[in-house]
């Protein structure tokens, strides 16, 4: 059991995690920076990244406003203007530098401008993009720019379990006080299976999201909401749970898959058609923008289409499209699809929604400072206010980006108050056998994952959430007298967090009685005019 130093604490290696590192170690050069991931360095949410960067580009048809405008709009009422606006006028800038670090962006052909895609809910050409690989793109260029840094170090295979503040203490919450502080994290290495104690000065979570609570989801299987969980149990604050967005068009396999792959939106940005399996249109029932209409909207006109005809899919139509210009720009989708026997230029592609973002998370202030003193967020594990109830494509990445700058910003002058804490226990494993319950922790992730795709998906109700509220309570307890009596492992901690997301998606569903973004309810299917995010 390590007892390990260091001034910054990372929790994750996407785009929050590593470009906050690069700017820390760049910044404070005496100062050490240890990033933990819990599979290797390259594996990510970021990684699979698609479609691409949002950003005012264009400068001769593009304008603030207009993205401003879009992500508002996408939002439904409840982004915060103030963080749309620091996102969007930032944003450039933090493109700029990742292109400086070595970032690759298609370019026009013969021409030194930048090829800007276009997404739903997008007015305007503004996503900047590396063919269908514009997430593996960034992830290689951050991970290279990191490794120049002697200051930052990455531990593989370490599983942070939870957060060390005065009231969570090896294992145990003892008591309750206001001010809580946050001084580092308890950490499972997974290559000699010891819980090591890290103590930092400050903590910067940059765990991603919590798409594995469901069944059916484009987030890979890291994606298990550890960072939220964790700030949960350490009582910080988190909001806007409830809007878990659903992207219109995974590919549908029969057999599922684990992650369900992805077919981009900017597929239909580039004039691919939504149709039934006649070959009919059917997006001008729901939205005058059609195909490129905001996501929310599209994923819940595809279900509704599915159930009023009782099939598994829909269909996305490609086959008038140049294939030059579609192998060009989607070469792993086009691959994808001929491996499963569908000819994208002669066949329609099967798809289905999926779930693929967490909008709310971990609520922070315009410098990504959480409720838990010395503990901050960025990325998807984060709620900052830029959303609101459904996001609008390909901010992601640049909010990542935005905040992971106004972090290392927010910190410069406080660190050198904030001291280690002496006194800290070891994890306290008393009480505790080995594993050997694998079965039950597997088989309680299949329940959890059907309660929440069979009563908390797009369409919700009263009754519906109640179920899931009801059943989730039973998987609690059981995972809880597991957790008390068995040792640690990544598996059952990933079941646990994903047992406190699920609660936390449906509480905050249960609370919200209107209908909006991406949360929708048949009990309540109005909007009502004056509403706040769920804080809990
Ligand atoms: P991630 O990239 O998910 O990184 C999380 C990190 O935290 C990982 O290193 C993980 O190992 C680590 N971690 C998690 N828990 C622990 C733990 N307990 N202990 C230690 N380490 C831990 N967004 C866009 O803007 N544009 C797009 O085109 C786009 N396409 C997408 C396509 C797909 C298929 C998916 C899944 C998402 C897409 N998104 C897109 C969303 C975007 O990729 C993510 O929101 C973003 O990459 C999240 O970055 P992050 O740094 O917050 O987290
Ligand atoms: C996509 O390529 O469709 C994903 C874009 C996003 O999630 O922002």
């Amino acid at each position: 059991m390590a007892r390990i130093k260091t001034d910054i604490l990372v929790l994750g290696s996407g785009i929050a995690g590593l470009t906050f590192s690069i700017k820390a170690a760049r910044q404070y050069p005496d100062k050490n920076i240890l990033i933990l991931t819990k599979t290797v360095e390259g594996e990510s949410n970021t990684r699979y990244a698609q479609g691409g960067v949002a950003a005012v580009w264009d400068e001769a048809h593009d304008t603030f406003e207009k993205h401003i405008a879009d992500t508002l709009d996408a939002g439904d009422g409840l982004c915060n203007e103030d963080i749309v606006r620091i996102v969007v006028e930032e944003g450039p800038e933090r493109v700029r530098e990742i292109i400086g670090w070595g970032a690759r962006f298609d370019k026009e052909k013969d021409s030194p401008e930048y090829d800007l895609a276009r997404e739903g809910g997008h007015s305007e050409h503004r996503i900047l993009h590396y063919k269908d690989l514009t997430g593996w793109e960034i992830q290689r260029t951050l991970m290279e720019e990191a490794d120049k840094y002697p200051n930052i170090k990455v531990l593989e295979h370490y599983f942070a379990l939870d957060l060390i503040t005065q009231h969570h203490l090896g294992r145990m919450v003892i008591r309750v006080t206001p001010g809580i502080e946050c001084y580092g994290c308890y950490a499972l290495n997974k290559e000699n299976g010891e819980i090591d104690t890290l103590l930092s000065r400050v903590t910067i979570l940059c765990t991603g999201g919590g798409g594995q609570v469901y069944k059916s989801t484009t987030n890979p299987v890291i994606a298990t909401g550890d960072g939220v969980a964790m700030t949960y149990r350490a009582k910080g604050r988190v909001e806007n749970m409830e809007f878990m967005q659903f992207h219109p068009t995974s590919l549908y396999n029969p057999a599922g898959e684990n992650p369900s792959f992805l077919v981009s939106e900017a597929v239909r940005g580039f004039g691919a058609i939504l149709k039934t399996a006649e070959g009919e249109e059917f997006m001008q029932h729901y939205d005058p923008r059609l195909s490129l209409a905001p996501r929310d909207i599209v994923a819940r006109a595809i279900d509704s289409e599915m159930k009023k005809r009782g099939t598994e899919c829909m269909y996305l139509d490609c086959r008038h499209l140049d294939k030059e210009g579609f192998v060009a720009h989607f070469p792993t989708i086009y691959d994808k699809c001929l491996s499963v026997g569908i000819d994208p230029m002669k066949d329609m592609i099967p798809v289905v929604p999926a779930c693929h973002y967490m909008c709310g998370g971990i609520k922070v202030d315009a410098f990504g400072s959480s409720s838990i003193h010395r503990l901050y967020a960025a990325g998807e594990c984060s709620s900052t206010g830029l959303h609101g109830a459904n996001r609008l494509a390909s901010n992601s990445l640049l909010e990542a980006m935005v905040f992971a700058d106004r972090i290392h910003r927010d910190i410069q002058g406080k660190m050198e108050h904030w001291d280690f804490q002496e006194g800290i226990p070891d994890w306290n494993a008393e009480g505790t056998t080995s594993p050997n319950e694998m079965v039950l922790i597997t088989q309680s992730m299949k329940e959890l994952k059907d309660i929440m795709s069979y009563y908390v998906g797009i369409v919700r109700s009263n009754i519906r959430l109640k179920r899931a509220l009801d059943r989730l309570y039973l998987l609690y307890q059981e995972t809880e007298d597991l957790y008390k009596t068995t040792a640690v492992s990544p598996q059952l901690m990933e079941l646990r967090n994903l047992i406190t997301i699920a609660y936390l998606i449906t509480r905050a569903a249960s609370h919200r009685r209107e209908s909006r973004g991406l949360h929708f309810t048949t009990d309540y299917p109005d909007k009502l005019p004056f509403v706040e995010y769920s804080v809990l």
